[in-house]
């Protein structure tokens, strides 16, 4: 947190000491070995309805070098995860926490965030957050095929448990979201973005661009924050998202814009390797 300032996180005992002597007050946490998902559950204080589990990449560059960032990119579904995942961060994380929050009186409807690392020793909550995470609801959401305003209708009437089971696409989403110069540093702003047409003459449905620091400048749309767009796709897999994502992608044009290129591409490996048998 606090943009990775303060923390070290390391196996070696002297490094970790050597930081723990310059600071004043210390936190030790347990060291966690896994990857990081992403689950968001919409509840109305009792019945806990979870969504689809998500990635995002934190990092700003490729094979997760450079500074932490609000997320460069994600992807879902996760070939790599437990089924049961889901089901048990249900009844081990999600349902406890509501219950429990409603127990202390303060009872919580929304949409609760957990932020979980899939350790060695089993899953870990690392966060907590009361609201969608960006990047990754650009995949959940484009997996949704029950209406979204439904769901959240019941949340706030407190009728999830009448709700039906929320239906899922099979298919698979990537989202690369195309950030400004310098990001995560002091963004430059104004700079005009092509290529949004195009996108959406030549790869829609199947691939579409989120505005998120854009504003209209007269008839040109110019960045306006540091994470400008994000340009999310679906497919038949994980590499046919993440194909389509990327040919979007480079039909945009931003001056001194970057992106990662390798969004999901472990995990359509790791999907294409179950799927072969390879
Ligand atoms: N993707 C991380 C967050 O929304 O906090």
């Amino acid at each position: 947190l606090a943009a990775g300032k303060g923390v070290v996180v390391t196996s070696d005992v002297e490094e970790a000491k050597a930081h723990a002597a310059g600071c004043e007050r210390v936190v030790i946490e347990e060291f966690l070995d896994g990857p990081e998902v992403s689950l968001f559950a919409v509840t109305d204080g009792e019945t806990v309805v979870p969504l689809q589990p998500a990635q995002d990449f934190k990092r700003a560059l490729d094979g997760d070098e450079g500074p932490n960032t609000g997320g460069m990119g994600a992807y879902s579904p996760l070939p790599w995860a437990d089924p049961e995942l889901v089901d048990d961060v249900l009844r081990t994380v999600l349902q406890p926490t509501v219950d429990e929050l409603r127990r202390r009186g303060t009872p919580f409807s929304g949409l609760l965030y957990a932020g979980l690392a899939i350790t060695s020793r089993g899953v870990r909550v690392i966060e907590f957050n009361a609201r969608f995470g960006d990047p990754e609801t650009q995949v959940v959401l484009a997996r949704l095929k029950s209406p979204l305003a439904s769901l959240l209708l019941a949340s706030a009437n407190g009728t999830l448990a009448d709700l039906e089971p929320l239906r899922w696409s099979e298919d698979a989403a990537v989202t690369v979201v195309v950030a400004s110069h310098n990001y995560p540093g002091t963004p430059r702003t104004g700079d005009p973005i092509t290529g949004l047409a195009e996108v959406a003459a030549e790869d829609a449905p199947h691939a579409y661009v989120l505005h998120a620091g854009t504003k209209q400048d007269g008839n040109t749309v110019v960045s306006a924050g540091g994470r400008v767009l994000s340009v999310t796709a679906t497919g038949e897999d994980l590499a046919e998202a993440r194909e389509r994502a990327y040919r979007a992608v480079a039909r945009i044009g931003l001056d001194g814009s970057h992106h990662r290129t390798d969004i999901a591409a472990k995990a359509a490996e790791t999907a294409e390797t179950a799927a072969t048998g390879a």
